[in-house]
């Protein structure tokens, strides 16, 4: 990922990709206990409030379409690269490339150990749920790190994820 071709900007299908996986990842971040009540309730056979079953089918959906959407745009990341990083100190341009990379890992490790979770191998849920703190984390530190890039430093980065670069 580091020897990725730069580039002047984003294209418009990065940009579309990040927010729309952005949207779905809080959704499942917002909603993905009611997959966990589904799974107790099945493992128990007891009653799902039926709003916990719709919500959990949509889990899985949603959960499919982060990993195609992301899948697409790795595709699109390894062959046309990205921007470089605004300028600032060594250690701050290391944690983002890695806040990135880890995004990826993540975007990629989470959808598929729910697969594994849910068809294969049911003691994997508990690893599949740690990714909730990890994501809320890294979103924590990417927004904070964006917001202040746009509000403080005024160099215009959080537009490099809204207009398509050239
Ligand atoms: C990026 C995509 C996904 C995210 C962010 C995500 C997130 C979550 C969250 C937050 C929970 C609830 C954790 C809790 O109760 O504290 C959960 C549970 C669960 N998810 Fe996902 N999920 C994703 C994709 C999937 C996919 C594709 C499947 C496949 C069927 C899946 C299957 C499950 C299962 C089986 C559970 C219950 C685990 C258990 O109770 O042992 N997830 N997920
Ligand atoms: C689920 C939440 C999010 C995920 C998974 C995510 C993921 C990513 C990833 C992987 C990149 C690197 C793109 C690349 O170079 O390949 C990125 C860039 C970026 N993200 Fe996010 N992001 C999230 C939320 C947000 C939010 C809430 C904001 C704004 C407040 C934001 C603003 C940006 C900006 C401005 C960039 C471009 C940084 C640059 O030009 O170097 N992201 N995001």
């Amino acid at each position: 990922m580091m020897q990725q071709p730069v580039t002047r900007g984003y294209s418009a299908s990065q940009i579309a990709l990040h927010w729309l996986i952005v949207v779905m990842v809080l959704f499942q971040l917002i909603f993905g206990e009611s997959m966990s009540h589904s799974v107790r309730a099945a493992r128990r056979g007891t009653a799902l409030d039926p709003s916990d079953a719709t919500l959990a089918t949509l889990h899985i959906w949603v959960g499919f379409a982060i990993l195609a959407a992301v899948a697409i745009r790795l595709v699109l990341r390894l062959r046309f690269g990205a921007p470089p990083l605004p300028p600032s100190s060594a250690l701050l341009g290391t944690l983002a490339r890695l806040t990135h990379i880890a995004f990826y890992v993540l975007l990629v490790a989470v959808p598929v150990t729910g697969i594994l979770a849910y068809w294969f191998i049911p003691s994997l849920g508990d690893v599949h749920e740690l990714g909730k703190p990890a994501f809320i984390v890294l979103i924590a530190l990417h927004a904070a790190a964006a917001l202040w890039h746009q509000l403080w430093l005024r160099d215009g980065l959080l537009l490099r994820m809204l207009k398509p670069g050239s």
